[in-house]
This record gives C-alpha cells, sequence and structure tokens, in this order.
C-alpha cells in the first residue's frame, strides 16, 4: 500500500490564508476531496504535485519528502495529476497528447517528445493507456476537436501514461452528462482495482458519494470532516458549509 501524508500544510497568498494546518493521510482508498468554492482543494493537489510550495508543513510519499521536489520529480515518484481545466495539446492527436506522458512525465516540446517517443514500445504502451480509458477510436482525432467529456478522459489518460501509483484528479466530472459521469466512475473504480490509489476533488456532492469510500471536507482552508461517506452526509459542519455557499451564490445573482 501507498502512502501520502500531508502534515500540518499551510499556504498563503498575500494576507489570504488558503490552507490552515491542514494534516491528512492516505490509506490506499479512493479518497474524495470536497468543499465549497475556494476552500483549497486546488491548491492542495499544487502542493502535493509540486506546482506550489506550502507556507508551511510538508507532504511525504511512501516516506518520501516532497519538498522541494519539482512537479517531473514528484511525478518519477508515481504521483500524477490531472488538472480542473483541462490542458491538452490542442493540435495534437489524442494519442500524440498520451505519448508525451509516456516516459516522460514533463510536457516541454510536445513535437519535440513526440519523435522522441514514437518508438515501437511506447506506442504500444500508449495504445494500452488509450484503450484503458475509452479514447482508442479516438486516437488519431485533434485532441482540441474532442468533446468535453472526452477531455477530461485524455487528461486521466496522460496522467496515466506516467504509470502512476498514485493519482489526484481535480473535478474529473465537472462538465459531464449524468451518463458520462456514471462511466467516469467505473473507470475510476477500475483504476483504483489496479493498485493505484486517489484522490478524487468533486463538486458534486453525489458522485462523491457514490464513488469514494473516505471523504474529506474543506471549508476556508481547514478539514472540518473526514470520514465515510454516510457520516459525512449528516455532518452538520459540512452541511452549514454548503448552504453558506448557497446563500452566497444566490447573494451574486
Ligand atoms: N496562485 C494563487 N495566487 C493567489 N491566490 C490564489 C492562488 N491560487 C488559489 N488562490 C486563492 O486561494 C483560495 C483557494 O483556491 P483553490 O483554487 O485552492 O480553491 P478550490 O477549493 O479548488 O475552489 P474551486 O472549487 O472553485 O475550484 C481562493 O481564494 C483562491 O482565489
Ligand atoms: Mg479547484
Amino acid at each position: 500500500m501507498t502512502a501520502l501524508q500531508v502534515e500540518h500544510v499551510s499556504k498563503s497568498f498575500g494576507g489570504l490564508q488558503a490552507l490552515d494546518d491542514v494534516s491528512l493521510q492516505t490509506e490506499g482508498e479512493i479518497l474524495g476531496l470536497i468543499g465549497p468554492n475556494g476552500a483549497g482543494k486546488t491548491t492542495l493537489f499544487n502542493i502535493i504535485s509540486g506546482f506550489l510550495s506550502p507556507t508551511r508543513g510538508r507532504v511525504t510519499y511512501n516516506g518520501h519528502s516532497l519538498q522541494r521536489r519539482r512537479p517531473h520529480q514528484i511525478v518519477r515518484l508515481g504521483i500524477a495529476r490531472t488538472f480542473q481545466i483541462v490542458k491538452p495539446f490542442s493540435d495534437l492527436t489524442v494519442l500524440e497528447n498520451v505519448l508525451s506522458g509516456v516516459g516522460m512525465p514533463v510536457y516541454p516540446r510536445p513535437q519535440a517528445l513526440v519523435r522522441r517517443y514514437r518508438t515501437p514500445v511506447s506506442l504500444k504502451q500508449a495504445r494500452e493507456v488509450l484503450a484503458q480509458t475509452g479514447l482508442e477510436a479516438w486516437a488519431d482525432t485533434l485532441a482540441a476537436n474532442l468533446p468535453i467529456g472526452l477531455q477530461r478522459r485524455l487528461e486521466i489518460a496522460r496522467a496515466l501514461a506516467t504509470a502512476p501509483s498514485f493519482l489526484l484528479l481535480d473535478e474529473p466530472a465537472a462538465g459531464l452528462t449524468a451518463q458520462e459521469a456514471e462511466e467516469l466512475a467505473a473507470l475510476i473504480r477500475s483504476l483504483h482495482e489496479q493498485d493505484i490509489d486517489m484522490i478524487v476533488i468533486e463538486h458534486n456532492m453525489a458522485f462523491a458519494m457514490n464513488l469514494c469510500e473516505r471523504i474529506v471536507v474543506l471549508a476556508q482552508g481547514r478539514i472540518i470532516a473526514d470520514g465515510p461517506p454516510a457520516v459525512i452526509q449528516q455532518d452538520e459542519r459540512v452541511i452549514n458549509a454548503y448552504l453558506g455557499q448557497e446563500e452566497s451564490d444566490a447573494d451574486h445573482q
């Protein structure tokens, strides 16, 4: 079992405290991370994946400190992520996008990577990832021309191409139809059965409740609840945090 440990992590941006003393340890489950807008969910992913340094605290993975490691070094340790706003190489095909991740977890100058990695071995690996994520039929389609549901899958496929043992998925179901979200949940479960641990950020409470064995709730940078979905659903602090959001959403309309 792999374990990710977040210890007393805080992050401030100027005067804004985005994360405030966040600690959690994964236990090989599909861990859901939920919370209202601006709660600090993506910031936590940015810290784990090395895109941001914490102001305080530290993260370790299988005993390795992630401190001062760059994003590609963290990928090499086995942690891959997807982005809330999908970032495919629009002018490359689906297969080429996945190829850029095979054996090469950083994404500078995609064309150079594709040339270098278009070897029979990496092609085979990339095609396996496409099969795994249900994207085979789209292999030669330009990423820019994919509908959003499939772009989200491509985001996952590119992360899988780095052969991760841990996946951080940032709102993978955003913008999907109910049917697409159901298919995505099946994909996530099958990846977990293949021993990939994960944290899934999700806005849709029902989706997270159905998918995850354990849920951590962030609100205003702090963990306000951590437990099985049935308990989280009844938690008064969680209900209040979401109600607060609905009220402020209404204020903005
Ligand atoms: N690079 C940054 N510079 C300054 N402020 C930032 C930066 N990244 C995030 N923030 C702020 O930190 C807070 C937490 O943002 P974050 O994106 O982590 O929230 P989130 O929980 O992912 O929200 P959402 O559900 O809307 O995606 C927000 O107030 C946001 O504006
Ligand atoms: Mg976010």
